[in-house]
C-alpha cells in the first residue's frame, strides 16, 4: 500500500479493483437483504429548544433509538455547505501538501492525517482517510488547523458547540440533573474533535468498510453528512440495519458510550457502519464531544439517587479511549471495559 498517501492516494493510481488489505470478510460485509425501512430515525425540529415537547422528543428518541436527525438548530445552511466544500479541498491538495498533517510530521496535536481507524490494531483496512482536528483552544486551530479548511472548521465548532450545550442541557435535565456545573462539564465535553471524513469513490463498496460496525465513545457525536448517503445504524431485528438518509440542513445526533454509561442505559450508544460509493467522493464530518481526558465516568449520582444498581464501574476516559483505538472496529464491544 502507498505509505503515507491513505486511501485517497491509493485511488489517484487509478484502481479498477479493491487491494486485498482492505476486502473485508464475509460477515463484515453489509448485506443488502438486511435493511430495514428508514423511517425510524426521528427528525426533531428543535427551533424551540425550551419547548416541553422538543426536550421529549430528544430524551425519547436517545433512549430509544440513541439516533436523530435535528433540524432548524440554528448552524446556517452556508456555515455546513462551507465545512463540506471545505473537507473536499483538504483532500484535494497535492499528497505533499497532506503529508504535512500526517502524525509524523504535523505540527501539533491539534492536528493528524489518518487513514482507516487503527492500522495497527487491524486485521482490514478502511476505506477511509480522515483529518482530525482536535479542539485544544481557538489559538492552537488558528495557528495548526490546514489554512484551505480552517476558516470554515472554526465557524463551525463555534456554531455546533451552542447545539451541544443545547442538546446536553435537554438530555441531561431527563436524568435529574438541573444545572450543569463545571465538573459536569468537564465530563461532558472539555475535549471536543471534529474529523473530516472522507471516503473515496470505491471500485467495489460492497466488499469493504468506510468504518467498520461501532458504537462512539463520545458523550455524543454531531454529524454532518453529505447527499451520498451510506450511514447504516443497527436495526430492530436480528441484523438488521437501518440506513440515515440525508435532510437538507439537518444535522444528526448520537448518544456515545459515555453518556449511556452516565446515564446508567437509559440513554442508548448504538452501532452504526458507513460505506463508500462507488461513484461519489463520499465526506461526513463528525464532532466528538468529548470528555476531558483525564475525566472520571461512571453512573450519574442524579440517576442512582433512586437507588438503582450501577450497571458500570468508574472509569478514566483517557484509559476508555485508548481501549477503543487498541482494537479494529469489533461492534459494540467497547462498554465493557466500563462493567
Ligand atoms: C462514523 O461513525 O465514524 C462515521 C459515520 C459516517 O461517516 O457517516
Ligand atoms: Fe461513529
Amino acid at each position: 500500500v502507498h505509505k503515507g498517501n491513505g486511501v485517497k492516494g491509493l485511488v489517484d493510481t487509478g484502481l479498477e479493483t479493491v487491494p486485498e488489505p482492505y476486502i473485508q470478510p464475509l460477515e463484515e460485509r453489509l448485506d443488502p437483504t438486511k435493511f430495514q425501512p428508514e423511517n425510524f430515525i426521528p427528525i426533531i425540529d428543535v427551533s424551540n429548544w425550551d419547548d416541553p415537547k422538543v426536550v421529549d422528543s430528544i430524551c425519547d428518541a436517545a433512549s430509544k433509538w440513541g439516533f436523530f436527525q435535528i433540524v432548524n438548530h440554528g448552524v446556517p445552511l452556508e456555515v455546513l455547505e462551507n465545512l463540506k466544500s471545505a473537507a473536499h479541498s483538504f483532500f484535494q491538495l497535492p499528497s505533499e501538501e497532506r503529508k504535512k498533517y500526517l502524525k509524523e510530521n504535523s505540527p501539533s496535536e491539534a492536528v493528524c492525517l489518518c487513514t482507516s481507524f487503527s492500522p495497527q490494531a487491524e486485521k482490514v483496512l478502511e476505506w477511509k482517510d480522515f483529518l482530525r482536528l482536535s479542539w485544544v483552544s481557538e489559538d492552537q486551530a488558528s495557528a495548526f488547523w490546514p489554512p484551505v479548511c480552517k476558516e470554515e472548521a472554526l465557524e463551525y465548532v463555534k456554531k455546533v458547540e451552542l447545539v451541544t450545550k443545547r442538546l446536553l442541557e435537554a438530555l441531561l435535565k431527563r436524568l435529574g440533573v438541573k444545572e450543569i456545573d463545571k465538573t459536569t462539564e468537564y465530563k461532558l465535553m472539555a475535549s471536543p474533535i471534529l474529523s473530516l471524513n472522507y471516503y473515496p469513490c470505491c471500485p467495489s463498496p460492497e466488499l469493504t468498510a468506510g468504518v467498520g460496525r461501532h458504537s462512539d465513545v463520545s458523550t455524543i457525536t454531531i454529524l454532518l453528512q453529505d447527499d451520498t448517503g451510506g450511514l447504516y445504524v443497527r436495526g430492530t431485528s436480528e441484523d438488521s440495519w437501518i440506513h440515515v438518509p440525508h435532510v437538507t440542513g439537518a444535522l444528526v445526533i448520537n448518544i456515545g458510550d459515555v453518556l449511556q454509561i452516565m446515564s446508567n442505559d437509559k440513554y442508548k450508544s448504538i452501532e452504526h457502519r458507513a460505506i463508500a460509493s462507488r461513484s461519489k467522493n463520499r465526506v461526513s464530518i463528525p464532532f466528538f464531544v468529548n470528555p476531558g481526558s483525564d475525566a472520571t465516568i461512571g453512573p450519574l449520582p442524579e440517576v442512582l439517587a433512586s437507588g438503582e444498581t450501577p450497571i458500570y464501574k468508574h472509569v478514566v476516559f483517557s484509559d476508555y479511549f485508548k481501549h477503543f483505538f487498541s482494537k479494529g472496529h469489533d461492534g459494540k464491544k467497547t462498554v465493557e471495559f466500563a462493567k
